[in-house]
């Protein structure tokens, strides 16, 4: 992995209860030690317990961020939602928008796209998910996918330096099965090519979620142009967490 900082994204997705902050304490002293200094570890753990986090990493490196978040800016009627004037209002810097499993459930590419212009507003770096089916690759539709997924998602919206492009093949996430690495290198190339084409940016940074784990990690650290990770599963523990972290930068 090249030049500047690497990233280790921590999606908790519905996991933890008051107690789960404390396990992250062998992460905080990792992230200490000059070793590490362009290293950057954000979690996301459910809004629940993002107060505690952000308590907890108060004087640390370490960023934290919610798992989504409602497209709209202001206060309103919508029940069993946060925005994300709230989100960075109790500290994070981060949101995740258009994850699979948020599209699932009933996010669309233009809710994404109200979503990351509020977050933009609030000043939130967005971590921003796209990726194909296994139905979809196997059909040979995944550079249409992914192209449809970021031009929509991105509609209207020029200025793209506080988004971080999450490469998360559907058919990769939690299921222990990760993309050939040739195919994937290949694939992130793609994605560059894109985002240079649309947006003129030359370093749009790309992160690859989707099983990854203290394992595969040698692996898809050989592809240069990933700059980070989105990791479910493999960082609700701190100690695999910690082997990712340490085998990327070793
Ligand atoms: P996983 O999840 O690492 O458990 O596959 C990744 C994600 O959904 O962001």
């Amino acid at each position: 992995m090249t030049n500047n900082k690497t990233y280790f994204v921590a999606n908790w997705k519905m996991h933890g209860s008051v107690n789960s902050v404390q396990s992250i304490k062998n992460v905080i002293k990792l992230s200490k030690k000059p070793k590490y200094k362009n290293t950057k570890i954000v979690y996301c753990p459910p809004y629940t317990l993002i107060r505690q986090f952000v308590e907890k990493t108060k004087k640390t490196k370490i960023d934290v961020g919610a798992q989504n978040c409602h497209f709209e800016n202001n206060f309103g009627s919508f029940t069993g939602s946060v925005n994300a004037n709230m989100i960075k209002n109790i500290g994070s810097k981060f949101v995740i928008i258009g994850h699979s499993e948020s599209r699932i459930s009933g996010d669309t590419n233009k809710t994404i796209n109200l979503k990351i212009k509020s977050a933009i507003k609030a000043n939130l770096k967005i971590i921003f998910c796209f990726g194909e089916t296994l139905k979809e690759k196997r059909n040979k539709m995944t550079n249409k996918v992914i192209n449809y997924q970021i031009k929509k998602g991105l509609h209207k919206i020029k200025n793209i330096k506080n988004i971080f492009f999450a490469y998360e093949p559907v058919w990769s996430i939690g299921t222990g099965i990760i993309p050939k690495i040739n195919e994937l290198d290949k694939q992130v190339r793609e994605i560059k090519k894109i985002i240079k084409k649309n947006y003129k940016a030359k370093n749009a940074k790309i992160l690859y979620g989707g099983s990854v784990n203290s394992q595969n990690i040698l692996a898809l650290k050989k592809i240069s142009s990933i700059k980070g990770f989105l990791i479910g599963g493999a960082s609700l523990n701190s100690k695999n967490f910690i082997d990712i972290i340490k085998k990327t930068i070793n």
